[in-house]
């Protein structure tokens, strides 16, 4: 196992009724910007439980964080923020907006230009240089409610990159699981691959002697297996809805990527699928995910052969053949929680997207990707043109 730490401040409030708990979550005698998505928050409910929380709490409001949240639009909060003295900022709604207050928390006090913020992958660390923060989360799926990154799109350039650090935890999270009775199936679907995905890429690497970790992730996986497709179906089925928030949290608080190396390409190369094309964010990991563990068999085929064996109970007489019949079962998992997998099944115009993420790529000095840093240019070209 490999020397770790483990910090998350992170007070996260789990559970049905938990709502009422805001008004002393949030701090007293502060103005706080309530910073929302595109309205949803109006439609099931979670606005009037937030205002009801806090009658005395002097609020502004700022809706319109799109998914994949933009640059452009979330520097017009970090002017509110700037002229109207807020010192406190509260983020409702899914990892888009989480995300987006967690860029607005960094920019409001960063001197210089913002967006070096995102270009230079700054690591926010400092927190008298952040605006503090907690979030009502309305889907489960990303872990942001939880962790301290944070994925933010460009307009100008249509580019979609990360950044965070210790500072952007949220103070506190309302993890609600009944939120989810209003989300759309393809949104839940998306949330169950997404954090599905999160866990093989903090476990799908190669062996470590990390026991606990592997059987932590394996427990995740085979829990969003057993459940997932059920959740699409019955969302009002608290039993189904908790343990899907849960996981999803899980998958991505930091917890189990500690002691083991991990890889993120497949979120890297998918990153660029939906600043390309704007397909959903779980939907790029799934045409991704099983075409990098293709190329990438050998460094990866005796973690598939465990995972297979462990999550899906595949059977075989070689490591080979496990490991292959383990990416076969994975693709059918998606294809059951409605995954389309092939890029074209989502996008008509997809000619040269390998050529251009290849030169993207190499323009960033992103080489060598991958937990043994052995994902090259060329086998990113080859993970993208697999996934045609
Ligand atoms: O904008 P509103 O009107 O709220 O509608 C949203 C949005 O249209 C809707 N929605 C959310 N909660 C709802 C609801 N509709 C009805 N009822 C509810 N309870 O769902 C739509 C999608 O929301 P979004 O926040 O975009 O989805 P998600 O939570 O999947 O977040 C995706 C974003 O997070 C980033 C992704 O790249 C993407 O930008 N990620 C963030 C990560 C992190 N911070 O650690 C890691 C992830 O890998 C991911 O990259
Ligand atoms: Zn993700």
């Amino acid at each position: 196992m490999l020397n770790f730490e483990l910090y998350n401040p992170t007070n996260y409030v789990f559970g049905k009724g938990q709502m009422s708990k805001l008004t002393d979550l949030v701090p007293q005698n502060t103005k706080i910007l309530l910073a929302y998505g595109g309205g949803s928050i109006f439609k099931n409910g979670v606005y009037d439980q937030v205002k009801a929380a806090l009658p005395a709490t002097e609020i502004i409001e700022f809706g319109g964080i799109e998914p994949n949240p933009r640059y452009e639009t979330l520097m017009k909060a970090v002017e509110i923020i700037r002229k109207e003295n807020i010192g406190f900022i509260l983020a409702v709604g899914g990892g888009s907006v989480i995300d987006g207050v967690k860029f607005i928390s960094a920019a409001v006090k960063f001197d210089g230009n913002p967006m070096d913020i995102l270009h230079k992958r700054l690591l926010m660390k400092d927190l008298t240089q952040v605006v503090p923060f907690g979030t009502v989360l309305t889907l489960p799926a990303t872990g942001s409610e939880m962790n301290s990154g944070a994925v933010i799109t460009i307009n100008e350039t249509q580019e979609k990159l990360s950044f965070g650090g210790s500072a952007l935890f949220p103070k506190f999270s309302i993890c609600d699981p009944t939120v989810i009775e209003s989300l759309p199936k393809r949104q839940i679907q998306n949330g169950v691959v997404d954090a599905f995905t999160h866990v093989m890429e903090q476990y799908l690497t190669y062996p470590t002697d990390a026991l606990l970790q592997d059987r932590i992730a394996e427990s995740i996986l085979q829990t969003l297996v057993e459940i997932g497709p059920a959740v699409v179906e019955q969302p009002t089925d608290y039993k189904l809805a908790a343990n899907y928030m849960w996981c999803a949290t899980m998958a991505l608080n930091g917890l189990i990527q500690k002691g083991v190396p991990t890889d993120w390409a497949t979120h890297m190369i998918g990153h660029e699928l939906t600043a390309l094309y704007e397909i959903d964010h779980a939907r790029t990991l799934a045409i991704i995910g099983p075409n990098l563990y293709r190329v990438m068999f050998d460094t990866k085929k005796e973690k598939l052969a465990q995972y297979g064996e462990r999550v899906f109970n595949v059977q075989g007489n070689s490591i080979e053949e496990k490991a292959e019949k383990a990416i076969e079962a994975t693709v059918a998992f998606f294809h059951q929680m409605g995954m389309l997998t092939r890029l074209s099944e989502n996008t008509e115009k997809y000619d040269g997207t390998a050529d251009f993420i290849v030169k993207r790529f190499e323009e960033r000095g992103w080489l060598a990707m991958g937990e043994k840093q052995n994902i090259t240019p060329e086998k990113v070209r080859e993970i993208v043109e697999m996934s045609y």
